[in-house]
């Protein structure tokens, strides 16, 4: 098919929507470079309004509405960014926004979306029963549906992150998939423009309904299961979006849990840039090798499509990544129950600069014999060789000692 009409629709998604959203950051990347061996560049979408490219298909769809369209309001389904940027895109516009999310949201998406402006219905308890409310809506009130992806409008929109790349001239761009919109506006504008650059889908193991389709050359729906990157974990790509990615999208891989959990952490340590799951995907497919780049002067674009993360994943993560990394680490100790033991293993803790963060004593457990105690002890560690010395250390002590993965 041809798509030159899609292309200049983009164009001009360029000119409506520039004096509401941000041109987004390119930042060139020395670490994930040496990393990849390629010259990585990070295109910040998470520094977009309400944090992630949403608001650029949200106000390109609303500036298309006609007058009376406008009057009557619009109605989106999401519990994520999609909700907050049609949201804020319609409190901008003077639009009323009513926004239908799950039940089982989490309050920090309820509360931005709801600061944005918008009245929200909880409704359901999975996507699906909320579309039905919101079919029930529209039914009513003649609200106008925005849909997450599958629209040119919002495709369209989208694509403008396309257009910022071109003084690049990027040889790939790795982008994550959820419903495929966000990929699909971005390789119309740069296939056009650079037919060899090699565009990139990237999708979570739990929710692979695009590189499933796009294996078997035909439409399929799988019920996504649980997954840290909640922005790309869709049951039903559309035919719009699946035949714009067939035809223009060069590979799609699948990155896990724990691959986008160290793109996370790996982004805020290094870039200072904050990204939430479906924002690290592509990072995560390029540090994991699932994505191979071929030569060291490729230019390598990774989307950071958003940045809308809760603080207490966020901790969590970056805890199991420093014990990953063996920077905190965990011992067990068993040692006779008398004055002078703890400080003694202690002492060995202090020579190889570790620093303490936690003891506990465990005198009742069934497995410590009578006089003697488990003590748990949790350090940081500069560098986590010197984890070998205290270990033999402490065995040469004759004290009873393992690491607590
Ligand atoms: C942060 C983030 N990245 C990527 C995507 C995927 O976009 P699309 O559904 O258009 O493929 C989404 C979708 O909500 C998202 O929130």
């Amino acid at each position: 098919m041809n798509y030159l009409e899609y292309f200049d629709r983009i164009r001009l998604a360029k000119e409506k929507i520039e004096k509401y959203v941000h041109i987004t950051p390119i930042d060139y990347s020395t670490t994930f470079s040496r990393i990849i061996n390629a010259k990585v560049y990070l295109k910040l979408e998470n520094l977009q309004k309400t944090g992630s490219f949403k608001v650029r298909g949200a106000f390109n769809k609303l500036l298309s509405l006609k007058e009376e369209e406008k009057k009557n309001g619009v109605i989106a389904v999401s519990a994520g960014n999609h909700a907050q940027g049609v949201a804020y895109a319609a409190s901008t516009l003077n639009i009323k926004s009513t926004i239908v999310m799950p039940e089982t949201a989490p309050a920090s998406k309820y509360l931005a979306t709801k600061s944005y402006g918008a009245e929200v219905v909880l409704y359901g308890k999975y996507l699906h029963e909320s579309m039905k409310k919101a079919e029930e809506l529209i039914q009513n009130t003649g609200l106008i549906f925005v849909h997450p992806y599958s629209d040119l409008d919002v495709i369209t929109g989208q694509g403008t992150i396309g257009l910022e790349l071109y003084d690049i001239e990027p040889d790939y761009v790795i982008i994550p998939i959820g419903g495929g919109g966000l990929i699909s506006g971005i390789s119309i504008a740069l296939k056009y423009r650079f037919p060899n650059v090699k565009i990139i889908g990237v999708q979570s193991s739990s929710s692979p309904s695009m590189k499933v389709s796009k294996d078997l050359g035909r439409l399929v729906e799988i019920e996504p299961s649980y997954s840290i990157a909640d922005g790309i974990l869709v049951k039903s790509p559309s035919e719009l979006t699946f035949s714009i990615i067939n035809e223009l999208v060069d590979d799609i891989v699948l990155v896990d849990d724990e691959e986008i959990a160290e793109a996370i952490v790996l982004l805020l340590e290094r870039s200072k840039t904050l990204a939430e799951g479906a924002g690290a995907a592509a990072l995560a497919s390029l540090i994991s090798g699932k994505v191979k780049v071929n030569g060291i002067d490729k230019k390598v674009i990774s989307l950071v499509s958003g940045g809308n993360i809760d603080l207490s994943l966020l901790s969590t993560l970056t805890e199991k990544f420093l014990y990953r990394q063996k920077r905190v680490v965990k011992v067990r100790v068993i040692v006779p129950d008398k004055p002078g033991q703890l400080n003694k293993v202690l002492s060995y803790v202090v020579k190889i600069r570790g620093n303490i963060i936690d003891i506990v004593h465990d005198r009742h457990s069934s497995d410590v014999l009578p006089g003697y105690t488990k003590i748990y002890i949790t350090f940081e560690l500069q560098s986590s060789e010197a984890i070998t010395l205290l270990l033999t250390n402490l065995a040469n002590e004759g004290i009873d000692v393992k690491i607590v993965e």
